[in-house]
């Protein structure tokens, strides 16, 4: 176990990010008045709106200090007319080059609908599913496939003719985000809750793309290792029909780069939206969590939006650093925080917009903190 304070560096970026980012502190901040254990935190300016302001997407004390860090705290990137001279969107180096120096190869994101939590479907705040049916994690590749940087683009005399985006799946790549999405299963206290299995679903279109075949034969090599949990396959279009349909046959799901970002979104909608879905994008050396909504530039500086995402991303992170330096006192800390956000998501007391109440993104660090508070008392 460490003795020294945790160095988190925080990230908040764009539009949104640094409201619900801001909230996030205040929560750590409450946390931390119980003592031990202890983190400093040193929050660093970047992203597209400061790339308008400068030209460069963040300063290079920001990426040193983020190389260094125990963890990384992201609000969002991205400002809509701000891109790179490249077309990437500005404030990329912050998520897509983090993800991708550090070697944060595993994209973590746990689906998880809390009681109390609603679901806007079609307009209306409706309760489709039991909290009962929504308990899974998704893995999602996240440092090759479309994303890797083999792109092109033929322009003959000024006219573009032809576009390339290079898909790359590569063994080692494969066969670590599959191992760990296995060691997810083994570590889970409850799999799947339609009937209590551990099995890890391989979500790919092998029926037609050659790296997806070489990623099944990948997933059964890897599963071979973990004879106690359950094999299960699924083509990403399929999928997305037995998601929405029984979620609670998902325990843990693992797909390549691009199929996951399409289908967490998707997956989001099942733990009541956006508004609550957090990321950990995670390596063997390094971690940087963030909520996984975006910059959201239509609410920035309303002090509207759901910052429950980050408040969960929070959490993933001192679990992840408890983990990491068997800190049983951080893991209580991180248990604490859980216990006061699902009080207040069943209590209905901090609804934002997307969950059609009035609360403001800071009344609901309010809430969150007196829970914290109460129960210390
Ligand atoms: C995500 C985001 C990013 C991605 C964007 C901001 C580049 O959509 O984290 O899911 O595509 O991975
Ligand atoms: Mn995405």
């Amino acid at each position: 176990m460490r003795t020294s304070a945790y160095d988190i560096v925080v990230l908040p970026g764009d539009g949104t990010g640094p409201e619900v980012i801001a909230q996030g502190r205040r929560v750590l901040d409450a946390l931390a008045e119980t003592g031990t254990p202890k983190w400093t935190i040193t929050e660093h300016p970047g992203g597209a709106q400061y790339y308008q302001r400068t030209g460069r997407e963040w300063e290079p004390e920001a990426e040193a200090a983020a190389h260094a860090a125990d963890a990384i705290l992201l609000g969002a990137v991205g400002w809509p007319g701000v891109s790179l001279p490249n077309g990437d969107i500005a404030g990329a180096a912050l998520v897509l080059g983090l993800r991708s120096r550090l070697d944060l190869y595993a994209n973590v994101r746990p689906c998880r609908l809390y009681p109390g939590v609603t679901h806007r479907i079609s307009g209306e705040y409706r309760t489709v599913w039991s909290p009962a049916k929504v308990d899974m994690v998704i893995l999602r590749e996240n440092t090759e496939d479309l994303y890797a940087p083999f792109h092109g683009r033929l322009a003959r005399a000024g006219e573009t003719e032809l576009t390339i985006d290079s898909r790359v799946i590569t063994r080692k790549g494969s066969e670590r985000i599959l191992r760990r999405a296995f060691e997810t299963a083994q570590r889970r206290d409850r799999g799947a809750p339609e009937d209590g299995a551990r099995r890890v679903t391989c979500v790919d279109k092998s029926n037609v793309m050659e790296g997806c075949r070489f990623f099944r034969e990948t997933y059964d090599r890897v599963a071979s290792d973990f004879p106690t949990i359950g094999r299960d396959y699924a083509y990403v279009d399929a999928f997305t029909q037995w998601l929405v349909r029984n979620p609670e046959h998902y325990d843990v799901v693992v797909a390549t780069n691009m199929m996951g970002d399409i289908i967490t979104d998707l997956a989001s909608v099942l733990q009541g939206g956006m508004g609550f879905a957090a990321g950990g994008n995670i390596g063997d050396d390094h971690a940087m969590f963030e909520p996984v909504h975006g910059s959201a530039p239509k609410y920035a500086g309303k002090n509207q939006v759901n910052p429950f995402a980050t408040f969960f991303a929070v959490e993933m992170m001192l679990r992840w650093l408890a983990d990491r330096n068997s800190d049983r006192l951080l893991t209580s800390q991180a248990d604490r925080l859980e216990r006061a956000i699902a009080g207040v998501l069943e209590r209905g007391s901090a609804r934002t917009y997307d969950q059609g109440g009035t609360a403001t993104t800071s009344d609901a660090g309010d809430r969150v903190i007196e829970a914290l508070r109460g129960e210390r008392r």
